[in-house]
């Protein structure tokens, strides 16, 4: 069994048991590993920052878990069906984790894999910009994903997963964020998480998709952007990166899932309500063409539609909403 699956299995074990201790002979008679093995392992787990405490003739007691987000512990409390249930990569440093996903992907990693860092020392943002990602305040993840669709319908992913976002702050912080179109998460008019979707296709077909995702949680204001804020920023408290990196990972399977199976009308509604520049007057910086007007709908590919100056409809796929300030 390879040492992943392990230490998934105690500290899974572990957190079943809550606050008893439990003896390495149950721990090995239930796993079915040696008590020299349990010993190993936790030998390890300690190793990486797991407090656990042994106490003779009572056994061992996970007392608290590093804050990090190793693989092993990150599935042992997930409950997707997909999504992190084959592997999770954890670094404690990368360049960025959507290159790391790519590589992989190319390599021919399953749907589903994971590639999460502590910090990125070269974090990517959309339109070539950086992601700052300083250690262990934020999640930096990236999932593959390799859906059965046509490349037009690709941009609504960001979207959907945009709300799974929104909806995993607002369960775990209680934070309300809004979607700037099309991958920006805002409090107001700072912004706490950002989506980086990256894609290999041939002209019709996808081969893959790297959804890259970073969320400001933990991190203090001295380290973001000025542009940036995090969850202890709004609410002066700290949150489980653990905890929110499971809730968001179970959410995005579950847009996911309702996408490939019913379409993006299905989630449109909810991405409408959402969205933070519906009805409001914006500015698009597209690559070539700027559009001013007001943020008029989302349609049913995802894309965003301006009622322009002139009173025309205009439809924009990418690009940069920018809300006059
Ligand atoms: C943006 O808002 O412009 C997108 C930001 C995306 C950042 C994430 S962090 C994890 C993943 N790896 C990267 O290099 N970028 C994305």
């Amino acid at each position: 069994m390879k040492e992943f699956e392990v230490k998934k299995r105690i500290i899974t074990f572990f957190k079943k048991k809550k606050e008893s201790f439990v003896s390495g002979e149950e721990i090995s008679n239930s796993l079915g590993f040696s008590r020299a093995s349990v010993w190993k392992y936790i030998t390890k787990l300690r190793e990486e920052g797991y407090d656990i405490e042994a106490v003779p003739h009572l056994g061992y007691k996970l007392k608290r878990s590093p804050d990090k987000l190793y693989g092993y512990e990150v599935s042992a409390g997930l409950s997707t069906k997909i999504i992190g249930q084959g592997d999770i990569y954890h670094f404690d440093a990368i360049d960025s984790t959507n290159d790391k996903a790519y590589e992989l992907a190319e390599e021919g990693a399953l749907e589903g894999t994971v590639v999460i860092a502590e910090t990125q020392t070269k974090g990517k943002g959309r339109m070539g910009r950086k992601w700052v990602s300083p250690r262990s305040g934020g999640i930096y993840a990236s999932i593959i994903l390799r859906p059965d669709l046509e490349t037009d319908e690709l941009p609504a992913i960001t979207l959907i997963t945009a709300t799974a976002i929104i909806n995993t702050i607002k369960k775990t912080a209680g934070i309300e964020a809004g979607m700037k179109w099309p991958n920006d998460i805002l409090v107001g008019d700072k912004k706490i998480s950002g989506i980086l979707t990256e894609i290999k296709a041939q002209p019709d077909i996808v081969d893959f998709l790297i959804l890259g995702i970073g969320v400001n949680v933990n991190t203090s204001k001295g380290k973001l952007p000025p542009e940036g804020t995090s969850i202890k920023v709004e609410t002066g408290e700290e949150v489980s990166r653990m905890e929110l990196v499971q809730s968001m990972l179970l959410e995005i399977e579950e847009v996911y899932s309702k996408f490939k199976k019913k379409g993006f009308s299905s989630l449109r509604k909810e991405c409408k309500k959402l969205s933070s520049v519906l009805g409001k007057k914006v500015k698009i910086e597209e690559h070539h063409r700027k559009i001013e007007g007001v943020a008029f709908d989302i349609d049913e590919k995802g894309a965003l539609i301006i009622k322009d100056e002139e009173g025309k409809f205009q439809r924009v796929f990418s690009g940069d909403v920018v809300l006059p300030g």
